[in-house]
């Protein structure tokens, strides 16, 4: 059987894309995860395409740097506003716009759907096109929702929090209100709320995490085209941030289940590049 021991390469701007880790230690024990959290230029969308596109470039090639076998933008931001520039690497790549899009397709029963996604990503119309590539006739309701970035950021992620709690409310009324029965979360820092998100929008309602369903995704390509790791190998992580903050270790520990001090170094992206 083919194999393929390289490890794979995960980045976001911060620390969302751990929601995607997360799912990716669950579903693929057996790979090995190199991630890039770009922790001192977090938010990414806030900020213009070209900003995104070049911070993208950098990333990857930071990550290339380690002979990754698959490139994982878990970041909604880049996955949409730098779609072109994580589409072009040599090596296979992926973002969480087509699974997520796809999952919510599949999940809702009165094809009306919302996204809460950064302002980058509303901007870019991405999810409106795979969804309508999918399901031409689904009614799709976007919101972006930046200061949910910087609260999970922040470490604001206790489901009783109140002003996370309120932000969400406010952020998610226009979704609810159109009826949706399905809201993708399209920013990987937001499965981190799913607690406090699932709580105010109702049982009724599915939500996508897009980390869950990019870490589905990373799983079949890896083995459609014959490139997972040794079964039998227990799989690694090394997390790398451009700003050494506490609250990444922090959030880490909820999310993961772990202390990752001792896995997580600093580095001079500016150095590397
Ligand atoms: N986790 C990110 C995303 O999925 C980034 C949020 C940001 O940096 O603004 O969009």
């Amino acid at each position: 059987m083919l194999m393929d021991n390289r490890p794979i390469g995960v980045f976001d701007s911060g620390l969302g894309g751990l929601s995607t880790v997360r799912a990716m230690k669950k579903l693929l024990p057996g790979e090995d995860i190199i991630y890039f959290g770009d922790t001192g230029r977090v938010p990414y969308g806030t900020r213009s395409n070209e900003t995104v596109e070049t911070y993208a470039a950098q990333d990857i090639k930071f990550l290339q740097s380690f002979s990754c076998k698959m490139i994982v933008a878990a970041c909604g931001t880049v996955s949409t506003a730098a779609a072109n520039v994580l589409h072009s690497t040599k090596e296979p790549s992926t973002g969480i716009a087509k699974p997520s899009a796809k999952a919510a397709v599949n999940a809702t029963k009165n094809k009306n759907i919302g996204v809460m996604g950064t302002s980058a990503t509303v901007n870019s119309g991405a999810f409106d096109k795979e969804i309508a590539a999918l399901l031409p006739e689904a009614k799709v309701t976007s919101v972006s929702c930046p200061l949910l970035v910087s609260l999970v950021e922040s470490n604001w992620i206790d489901i009783d929090d109140e002003v996370t709690n309120a932000a969400v409310k406010r952020y998610i009324t226009p979704i609810l209100n159109s009826g949706a029965d399905t809201i993708i979360l399209g920013c990987t820092h937001f499965p981190i709320l799913a607690p406090i998100i699932q709580k105010i929008a109702g049982d009724g309602v599915t939500l996508i995490d897009s980390g869950l369903e990019e870490a589905r995704y990373v799983g079949e390509v890896l083995r459609e085209k014959g490139m997972q790791n040794d079964a039998a190998h227990h799989g690694t992580q090394r997390f790398f941030v451009s700003d050494k903050t506490q609250n990444f270790v922090d959030v880490a520990r909820v999310l993961l289940g772990e202390d990752i001090s001792d896995k997580c170094e600093f580095v001079d992206i500016f150095k590397v590049i």
